[in-house]
């Protein structure tokens, strides 16, 4: 099983990342078979009406939605020949993500596996997901048996009696998604799918063997860092916690006593997650809130802003690997993280998640999208990259696709699943 064939080479497909610091809108081509892409029209604007990935005010993020697709549009004009865009695939994130695994059987009588037997198996495990409150976002075949066998990757064109299906199901709260489609829709725009932003981070970001051997991908964006288990080629489970850089600067802007804007700057210019010996002798100049002329300047020691970043990315590593732990996943988790989102370019983050997470870390970007503007092709991009990848190989796992594409195989449920669609 796991990734499909990528869409034909040419397709057009549109992706869109609504998130708490910025929307962006990837516009690309499939270019070659191994699933690359390459970029059309790019936009991308801050974000307005969106709280830890959250949508909260559905003007606000329409208005930016709208800015940020049509700035791609534009861009990818001579391609759309004047068309706009009718469809995208969008991110989800936030706290009413779940995550949980589930384990189905079905008897195959001695005949071969077919797809549809799978698909037989993941549309019963999708039954236990979606409820009145929550809605399917994936459903991901992670592991096959056949009479007991295990080990198997692909079970189709297998014999057996039954065959046992592993599903990760990834469900998201009604309201949130539905608030998040009416922001979208309100642009003309079609939702084809849906994904979950640290899983697409990952699909941007990853090598196939971290996804086979084991790796976590951590997206620390501005209201939400959410983070993504990949392993033997599958996406196995997913969190997140509701903090990200934009609670780091009010922290400092708290702290230091100045505005938001000016604590932002202070963190790109001399922000970082470790501290070094010379903290104590720089010194930085701190412009005190509402004053807007200043007589003499108000330093403070560079470690003291350290020390206000610090604390909040190790809390935040620390519930991570709480998280982790708590899934009971052990050994399989592996040992590798990568770092993706905007945060990530923090200086030191690194060697502060290396500390705390004892794992290998590396910073992740997009690998999987050519000609990106150099603008857009860092960490914070990577989930607008890896949505295209979503559309474009991750079509099977689409809860929509499944129940579109079973085909039930008895009488009775044919006769059930009659009755449900006429009655
Ligand atoms: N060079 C940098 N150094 C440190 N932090 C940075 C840097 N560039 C951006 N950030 C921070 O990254 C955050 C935004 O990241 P990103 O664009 O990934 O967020 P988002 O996707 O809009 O939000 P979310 O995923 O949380 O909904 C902001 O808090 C910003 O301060
Ligand atoms: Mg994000």
């Amino acid at each position: 099983m796991q990734k499909g064939k990528p869409k034909p080479k040419g397709s057009v497909l549109a992706a869109l990342d609504v998130g708490s610091s910025k929307v962006a809108c990837f516009i690309a081509r499939v270019v070659d078979d191994d699933g690359t892409f390459e970029v059309l029209g790019v936009g991308h604007r801050p974000s307005q009406g969106v709280k830890n990935g959250i949508v909260v005010d559905l003007d606000e993020a329409e208005s930016a939605i709208r800015q940020a697709v049509h700035a791609a549009e534009n861009m990818a004009a001579a391609e759309l020949r004047g068309y706009p865009l009718r469809e995208v695939i969008a991110n989800v994130s936030g706290v009413h993500i779940r995550s949980e695994g589930h384990s189905v059987d079905v008897q195959i009588n001695g005949h071969d596996i077919t797809d549809n037997d799978v698909l037989r198996a993941l549309a019963h495990a999708q039954e236990h997901a979606a409820t009145n409150e929550h809605e399917l976002i994936h459903t991901i075949p992670t592991f096959f048996r056949v009479d007991g066998h295990d080990g198997i990757r692909d079970p189709r064109g297998m014999v057996g009696q039954s065959m046992q299906v592993d599903a990760h199901l990834v469900t998201g709260e009604r309201g949130a998604l539905r608030n998040l489609a009416t922001s979208i829709e309100r642009s003309h725009l079609d939702i084809s799918a849906c994904c979950v932003s640290s899983y697409a981070a990952g699909l941007a970001c990853l090598v196939d063997d971290e996804i086979d051997l084991g790796c976590t991908v951590i997206d620390i964006g501005g209201g939400v860092t959410s983070f993504a288990v990949f392993h033997a080629g599958y996406m196995i489970h997913c969190d997140c916690v509701p903090a990200g850089g934009k609670h780091v600067t009010s922290d400092i802007a708290r702290v230091l006593v100045t505005s938001v804007s000016d604590a932002e700057r202070l963190k790109a210019l001399y922000g970082s997650a470790i501290a070094s010996h010379t903290d104590e002798s720089d010194m930085i100049d701190v412009p005190a809130l509402g004053e807007n002329e200043r007589s003499k300047p108000n330093l403070v020691p560079r470690a003291l802003l350290i020390g206000i970043i610090q604390p909040r990315f190790e809390e935040i590593f620390e519930i991570i690997r709480q998280k982790l732990t708590d899934t009971g996943l052990g050994k399989i988790i592996g040992r590798r993280v990568v770092l993706t989102g905007g945060a990530s370019q923090t200086p030191g983050l690194r060697d502060l998640a290396q500390h705390v997470l004892d794992k290998q870390v590396r910073l992740g970007r997009p690998i999987r999208l050519h000609g990106l503007p150099d603008a857009v092709s860092g960490p914070a991009f990577a989930t607008a990259a890896g949505l295209l990848t979503y559309a474009s190989e991750h079509t099977a796992e689409m809860p929509a696709e499944i129940m579109a594409q079973v085909r039930p195989e008895s009488f009775v449920q044919r006769a059930k699943l009659w009755l449900k669609e006429n009655w």
